[in-house]
């Protein structure tokens, strides 16, 4: 568990103070190395998608960012924001594990769908994995629900 510069346990205080929504923001170069470090803590990377280049591309457009909240200096939570012109998509929703149960999942959702709203978007949407069932809980409350729709994708051949 992280402490504190005196050995107090970090994530006690964060819950009786949790990050505030407002204190999500755009991440920064010197973030990155430490997102990356926390979507693999958190088993959001997979092999097909290069987690530095994720980054890049949210970056490089007007239309998605990757947001951040820090804790004792480093990164503590991030949401991945999208907006495709109709849907606002949400990807990369990470607390580090110690931190966990203090609201921050809660408040980087938030801050993500403010972004998002701001962007013109009605609608928030995301995939949760198969594999990841557990998480729809947290997701039904904070007002998700099963939009009994199936996914499909097909991978652009590269040249
Ligand atoms: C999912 C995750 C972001 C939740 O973060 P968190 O900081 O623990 O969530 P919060 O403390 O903000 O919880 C918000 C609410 O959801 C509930 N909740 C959190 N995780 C839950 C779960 N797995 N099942 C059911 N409810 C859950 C909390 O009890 C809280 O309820 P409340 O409305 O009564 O207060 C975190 O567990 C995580 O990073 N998981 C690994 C990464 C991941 O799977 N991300 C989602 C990818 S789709």
């Amino acid at each position: 568990m992280s402490t504190l510069p005196d050995g107090e346990p970090l994530a006690p205080v964060l819950a009786a103070a949790p990050v505030a929504d407002g204190e999500f923001v755009e991440i920064t170069d010197a973030d990155v190395e430490q997102v990356v470090e926390l979507w693999k803590t958190c088993e959001l990377t997979r092999p097909w998608n290069d987690p530095y280049v994720d980054i890049a591309e949210a970056r490089a457009g007007d239309g998605s960012t990757v947001l951040v909240a820090r804790a004792d200096g480093r990164v503590a939570a991030t949401a991945m924001a999208g907006h495709d012109g109709h849907r606002g998509w949400l990807y990369y929703v990470a607390v580090a594990p110690e931190l966990r149960s203090t609201g921050l999942g809660r408040a980087a959702v938030v801050a993500a769908e403010a972004w998002l709203v701001a962007r013109g978007a009605r609608k928030i949407q995301l995939m949760v994995r198969t594999g990841n069932a557990d998480v729809l809980g947290f997701y039904g409350r904070l007002g998700y629900a099963d939009q009994e729709c199936t996914v499909l994708g097909r991978w652009i051949p590269s040249d």
